[in-house]
């Protein structure tokens, strides 16, 4: 069970993360690292029994699940819960087989280093903040006419925490700038380039630059991440002659809108520990390592 099994986002799906631990389980993974819009939404009932659901099944299956945050996420509200419960490798511990990885957060697994830096832009936030709104004026109303139920609804639907700030990041590269294997994101970094939804748009650009930055100083191997909702692989350089393998990974089915999507897209068998040469020589249209 020494691998890991790095998945694309689930939005909540509870039926695609339990498809995951099945292939983990198929594929000697002790480990699920779901690189974002993981569906950490605690602050609503459905979100509390998602955990529940995903921590009995993971337990179950012997396996503990790991996310970092995407824009999807309410990361504040882990930090809230979870700040002062936190593992031997420094993860939070959401439940007893769910764990947060926080921005800049690096541990080591089967000698393989790996750093995670969770957030990106949500390019529907106007969307999300005009229903928050719709939302807050529907309550207000019951409120005049008797009903005493009249809940808040800012950062509901849009987390105003989605990006990462320069200043989290310049902390996270000043505690620790030396090179990592493995990088693990939700966002893109602004050199690759994905034939569909790249998220060419100037308010994705900041998040983007920020994430290449961490690519530059940290020149990891491999980056794994999410977001897209599309499969692709990409080499990019970074810095001093040396090259980052970028893996784009898609997302559950329900969110997908790419037309060659399969599931089989949404992960990857990453072996530990990591030999750089197992990952050479990848075609692009090759979708993942697959289950035997
Ligand atoms: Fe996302
Ligand atoms: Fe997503």
């Amino acid at each position: 069970m020494g691998n890991v099994l790095i998945v694309g986002d689930l939005h909540g799906n509870t039926t695609f993360a339990q498809a995951m631990l099945q292939v983990a389980k198929r594929n000697d993974c002790g480990k699920v690292f779901v690189v974002g819009d993981f569906g950490a939404w605690e602050h609503m009932h459905s979100g509390r029994r998602y955990f529940d659901v995903v921590n009995r099944s993971a337990k179950k299956a012997a396996v503990t699940v790991y996310f970092l945050d995407g824009n999807h996420d309410k990361s504040s509200l882990l930090h809230e819960l979870y700040d002062d419960h936190r593992d031997d490798e420094g993860f939070l511990v959401c439940r007893t087989h769910l764990r947060y990885a926080p921005r800049g957060h690096r541990w080591t697994w089967d000698e393989t280093s790996f750093a995670a830096f969770g957030g990106a832009r949500s390019t529907d936030k106007g969307w999300r903040l005009a229903k928050e709104a719709r939302k807050a004026a529907q309550a207000e109303t019951r409120r005049r006419y008797g009903s005493s139920k009249r809940p808040e609804t800012a950062g509901t639907l849009w987390f105003p925490e989605e990006e990462m700030t320069d200043e989290e990041l310049d902390a996270a590269l000043e505690a620790d700038s030396s090179p990592v294997d493995i990088l693990l994101t939700h966002d893109k970094p602004r050199g690759s380039q994905p034939k569909w939804n790249r998220k060419d748009k100037p308010e994705c650009f900041p998040n983007q630059d920020r994430i290449q930055r961490v690519v530059e100083t940290l020149r990891p191997s491999v980056l794994f991440h999410g977001h897209l909702h599309v499969r692709y692989t990409d080499t990019i350089a970074s810095g001093d002659g040396r090259w980052t393998r970028v893996e784009g990974l898609a997302c559950d089915p329900e969110a997908s809108q790419y037309l060659e999507y399969s599931g089989e897209h949404s992960w990857y068998v990453l072996r530990l520990p990591y030999a750089e040469e197992r990952l050479e020589g990848t075609d692009e249209t090759e979708p993942s390592s697959l289950p035997a």
